[in-house]
C-alpha cells in the first residue's frame, strides 16, 4: 500500500472528478491521501471530504503564500486540529519566492503554526521556498523537533536535508523526482535514510512523468514511488512498505482513521 502524504483534492480540478480519482487510488493501491489545508476559509470543504471518505485525511493551516485570508491564532488552530480526521498542522512555512521582501508576517504566521503543533501534539507540514535558513532557524528557535513533521515537496540539497533530518523531520518527495533534469532531488532521493522518507503528489500540481503537464492526482504517487525505488535499487514493494510505515509512525492517528 502507498500513501500520498500531501495533496489538494478539494481544488475544483480534482473535487469535480472525485469518483474517478478514488477509483485510481484504489487501482494503484494508494490507501490513504492527506488533503492539506491552505486557509481557514476553505477548511470546511476539506473536512467534508475527509468525513465522507475513509481514505482521505486532513490538515489545518494557512499557507505562507496566502494573503487576504484570515490570520489564525494558536488557540484556533489547536481547536480545529481536534477534528478526528485532522492529523497535522500545515501547510505552513516560508515562501520568499512569492514574497521576495521576506515579510515579518510570514515568520509570525509560521511561529503560530509551530506553537499550535506543539500544543496539539500533531506534526507540522512545512513548505519552504527560497527561505531555507529562516525555516530551519524558526523550527529550531520554537523547539519544533519535539513534535516533528514533514518538509513537503523537498527540492533543496542533501546538505539542507541533513539539517532537517537532524531536527527530527521527515523528507517528502513529489513527482519532481521523476523529472529528468531534477538532479538535486534525485540525489536526495538516493541518500535520505529510508526510515525518514515519505512520498506525495502535491496534486493537482507537479504531475510525475509520464503525466507531466497534466492535472496530477493521488493515484499518481505510484510513479513517484517507482522512480525512488529505481534510484535506490530496491523493489517498489519495499519502498511502498517503508514509506507507508513511516507515515503511520509519524501520524499514529492516521492508522485508526483509515483502519489500516
Ligand atoms: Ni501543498
Amino acid at each position: 500500500m502507498l500513501v500520498d502524504s500531501h495533496c489538494h483534492i478539494d481544488f475544483p480540478d480534482l473535487s469535480e472528478n472525485l469518483p474517478q480519482l478514488l477509483d485510481l487510488m484504489h487501482r494503484n493501491d494508494v490507501g490513504c491521501a492527506v488533503c492539506i489545508g491552505v486557509n481557514l476559509e476553505d477548511l470546511p470543504r476539506i473536512l467534508a471530504l475527509a468525513e465522507a471518505h475513509p481514505k482521505i485525511l486532513a490538515s489545518v493551516g494557512v499557507h505562507p503564500e496566502a494573503t487576504d485570508v484570515r490570520e489564525p491564532t494558536v488557540a484556533e488552530l489547536v481547536a480545529l486540529a481536534r477534528h478526528p480526521k485532522v492529523i497535522a498542522i500545515g501547510e505552513t512555512g516560508l515562501d520568499y519566492y512569492w514574497h521576495k521582501d521576506a515579510p515579518e508576517w510570514q515568520r509570525e504566521r509560521f511561529r503560530t503554526h509551530i506553537r499550535a503543533a506543539l500544543e496539539s501534539g500533531k506534526p507540522l507540514v512545512i513548505h519552504n521556498r527560497e527561505a531555507t535558513a529562516d525555516t530551519l532557524r524558526l523550527l529550531s528557535e520554537e523547539g519544533a523537533e519535539k513534535v516533528g513533521g514533514i518538509l513537503h515537496c523537498f527540492t533543496e540539497t542533501w546538505e539542507v536535508a541533513e539539517k532537517a533530518l537532524d531536527l527530527g523531520f521527515h523528507i517528502s518527495l513529489s513527482g519532481i523526482v521523476t523529472f529528468k533534469n531534477a538532479l538535486t532531488v534525485k540525489d536526495v532521493a538516493r541518500q535520505v535514510p529510508l526510515d525518514r522518507l515519505l512520498i506525495e503528489t502535491d496534486s493537482p500540481y507537479l504531475s510525475p512523468v509520464p503525466y507531466r503537464g497534466k492535472i496530477n492526482q493521488p493515484g499518481y504517487v505510484k510513479h513517484v514511488a517507482e522512480e525512488i525505488a529505481r534510484l535506490r535499487g530496491i523493489s517498489i514493494e519495499e519502498l511502498a512498505a517503508t514509506t507507508t510505515n513511516n507515515f503511520f509512525r509519524l501520524f499514529p492517528q492516521a492508522r485508526t482513521k483509515t483502519s489500516q
